[in-house]
């Protein structure tokens, strides 16, 4: 039995099916083989979920989608200092295979654009071979799976890509490329023939989505902070001079490739891989961003349109003689714990309170600025001769209102 999801997914690839614009990337003359009709989507959960439709599992190479996979390498191994020295992070506005360098810092503008990846893969360490290995390891990592190299397409770009080439010379006569020119164009070549299927791209994405951990393998991958520098930068510069009207039609931080695979994230929520080979002029995948661009408006996920009802961190208010009894839920961040302190002042103006009964069985987690904004409430509380009493099994409060001890560390 199909479940609804995936139903929603195939019809969707139904409705889009009989869309032909675009031509399959013929530049890299390998990739000229692929079959136009080709359509896949796949979406994988921050749960590890995984809804498939069509050729999902249909395998092509990752090509651009690689590149903000590697600048996470790079991030994890050098920090975000270090790697802007090289490579910036401001969209271009120019097509992804532009010769172009900030003009005040020899850098290419981002690391989304060919210039500006060829730049990031130089940064990984290790000889062509092992630099080579490292990106694939952390890329299978990020698919949850190991990833082969299409050894064709890697031969078919490498004997034709001069332009990458002068990219990595020009680059390199600026300071900016880390290892000899020949090198880097060598690996980044090897990078973007690597073989993923819409679901690898769908699992990627929710790794990103997931703040670094596959939800599939559960393994961490990368930082928060990676993750979240990652995802700023493909939202920006991910469809290179069509970002901006992406982020308005679509909404979702996204990455594409020639090979007609791109990966779109809702953060915290969804990793979408979609795959599609004909491409428009400026070489995204032409079904494949119909489809993005459907599933966003039908299923309401882009990004600056949250849902107006704000989620609840109050899983039950109860007011009884002059105890008001609250039952929290889940991570409690900055909005939670604003919600809550809100909550707490409107009722104390409001009734004769003098007990308030904090359960917090349910609260999965709670981040330092939250602790440190419900124990400012205890102490007004304390002061207005409110007394609060937590149920807090695991113990991300002191005893005391005002006091907040860490939470036991995770096993
Ligand atoms: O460097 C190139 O031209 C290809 N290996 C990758 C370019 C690419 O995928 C552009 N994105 N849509």
């Amino acid at each position: 039995m199909t479940d609804p999801l995936s139903a929603a997914l195939s019809a969707l690839l139904s409705r889009h099916h009989a869309l032909s614009d675009g031509q399959v990337a013929d530049y890299i003359p390998e990739l000229a083989g692929a079959d136009p009709s080709d359509f896949g989507i796949s979406m994988v959960s921050v749960h590890g979920r995984i809804y498939n439709a069509g050729d999902a599992e249909k395998p092509f190479t990752i090509q651009s989608v690689s590149k903000p996979f590697v600048y996470a390498l790079a991030l994890s191994e050098l920090g975000l200092a270090r790697v802007a020295r090289h490579v910036g992070f401001e969209p271009s506005g120019e097509p992804f295979n532009a010769v172009s360098l900030e003009p005040e810092t020899g850098r290419p503008a981002n690391p989304l654009i060919n210039a500006g990846a060829i730049v990031t893969t130089s940064l990984i360490a290790g000889d062509a071979d092992a630099g080579f290995t490292r990106i694939r390891e952390a890329l299978s990592a990020f698919a949850g799976r190991a990833l082969s190299l299409d050894e064709d397409v890697y031969r078919s770009e490498a004997s034709t890509g001069d332009r990458n080439r002068a990219l990595a010379y020009l680059t390199s006569s600026q300071g900016v490329l880390a290892r000899p020119a020949n090198e880097a164009t060598d690996i980044y070549f090897r990078q973007c023939a690597l073989e993923v299927t819409a679901t690898d791209l769908a699992v990627m994405g929710a790794t990103l989505a997931n703040a670094g951990i596959n939800p599939v393998t559960k393994r961490r991958v990368i930082g928060e902070d990676v993750a979240r520098i990652v995802l700023s930068v493909m939202s920006t510069c991910g469809m290179y001079d069509h970002s901006g009207e992406w982020m308005v039609r679509v909404g979702l931080p996204a990455k594409s490739g020639v090979g007609g695979g791109i990966t779109a994230v809702l953060p915290g929520e969804f990793g979408i891989g979609v795959y599609s080979p004909p491409l428009d002029l400026q070489g995204n995948s032409v079904r494949g961003m119909a489809a993005l661009q459907d599933t966003s408006t039908r299923l309401g996920l882009h990004v600056f349109a949250p849902a107006t009802e704000a989620r609840t961190a109050i899983a039950a208010s109860t007011m009884a003689g002059n105890t008001l009894s609250l039952w929290l839920r889940g991570e409690l961040d900055f909005i939670a714990a604003e919600q809550i302190a809100r909550h707490i002042h409107d009722q104390v103006a409001a009734f004769p309170i003098g007990l308030i009964a904090l359960d917090l069985t349910n609260v999965t987690a709670v981040r330092p600025i939250a602790a440190e904004l419900l124990a400012a409430t205890g102490t007004d509380m304390t002061s207005r001769g409110v007394r609060i009493e937590p149920t807090d099994p695991s113990g991300f409060l002191g005893t005391r209102p005002g006091v907040v001890r860490p939470p036991p560390s995770a096993g």
